[in-house]
């Protein structure tokens, strides 16, 4: 082979490079070619290409025609070796892949497939310092990667740090999130308003046609926070309060926030929830009571020293 030979089908299909973790496959997959046929091989150029189609998701047919190949030399290729290779990859058995679409499905189970990032930061401002809080952001931390909480408060009186600690804290667990979209609640959005943003941008455009009902609204956010790791980010929280006599309730008309905190923390998926605020809710300080992976951190002004850097 000629050192920099062209092979015109290296050049296809290369989509699959951002979604796919290739390099890993390719050494996986060939380990499994050279199981099979008792030598010490690699996968072909012609191999690759097949692979990188299907994962795609274009079927045999098209890949023949791209190819300019017939449609049969492909599928008796695709039978005699990629298929195999990847039930023995994924652990099933012989002959138990009979439809293409079951390579990027079973890659994708068996953790090929690279996550893809997707951050909607809103209005949270950059941070362009950030002093002490030490304690405070690893017991966060601990909380949320952990996935020991799934609803966290974070409280204290106006210009504490609460938004800085809040946005610090996100920009640390980026890479665990695949989504993570901040909101701000200056405008006290009602509620319906918010959760159509959240839906819409935890499900890419693809509900178009949204539930009328709230409950039905939460229901679909719910399925987003199951299907995804996504982080929510909700500041100014105590805008949806009542500023009148009692403290912690919602504002004549923003009760139904309530429903949305309490299935966030009582229901399963695995995503969380920050919820920035001056003043504790009431429902907040209920729902951790009653142990349903809720937890808040109340912030003190920082020690002198961080504060004087301030
Ligand atoms: N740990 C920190 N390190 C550096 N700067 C900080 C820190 N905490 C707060 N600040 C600075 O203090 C100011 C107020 O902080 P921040 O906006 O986070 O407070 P807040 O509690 O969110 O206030 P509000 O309740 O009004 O929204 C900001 O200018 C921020 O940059
Ligand atoms: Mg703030």
């Amino acid at each position: 082979m000629a050192q920099g030979a062209f092979y015109p089908e290296d050049e296809l299909f290369l989509e699959a490079v951002k979604l796919w973790d290739l390099d890993n496959l390719y050494i996986d997959i060939a380990e499994q070619k050279q199981r099979e046929t008792q030598n010490k091989t690699t996968l072909t150029s012609v191999e690759k290409v097949y692979l990188r189609g299907l994962l795609c998701g274009y079927s045999p047919k098209k890949i023949a025609e791209t190819l300019h190949r017939s449609s049969n030399s492909i599928a008796v290729a695709l039978t005699r070796g990629l298929y195999r290779y990847v039930e023995a990859l994924t652990n099933r058995e012989l002959n138990s892949l009979t439809n293409w679409k079951d390579v990027s499905k079973w890659l994708e189970v068996a953790g090929y497939k690279m996550p893809q990032y997707h951050h909607d930061w809103g209005e949270a401002p950059e941070i362009y310092a950030f002093y002490g809080r030490t304690n405070e952001v690893n017991q966060l931390q601990q909380w949320i990667s952990k996935k020991q909480y799934s609803l966290v408060g974070i409280l204290g009186i106006g210009g504490i740090g609460k938004t800085t600690l809040a946005v610090k804290l996100a920009n640390n667990l980026q890479g665990e999130f695949e989504y993570i979209i901040w909101r701000n609640l200056r405008h006290a959005p009602p509620l319906k308003q918010l959760l159509v943003e959240l839906i819409q941008f935890l499900s890419h455009q693809q509900s178009f046609n949204l539930p009328e009902d709230i409950n039905a609204l939460i229901s679909s956010l719910i399925k987003c926070l199951q299907e995804h790791r996504c982080l929510i980010g909700l500041d100014d929280a105590e805008q949806i309060l009542s500023p009148g006599a009692i403290a912690g309730y919602y504002q004549a008309n923003y009760e139904d926030y309530g429903q949305l905190f309490r299935r966030v923390a009582q229901e399963k998926h695995q995503s969380a929830l920050l919820l920035i605020s001056w003043e504790k809710f009431l429902q907040l300080e209920l729902l951790e009571q009653k142990n349903n992976s809720t937890a808040s951190l109340t912030l003190k002004g920082l020690p002198t020293e961080e504060a004087e850097k301030i």
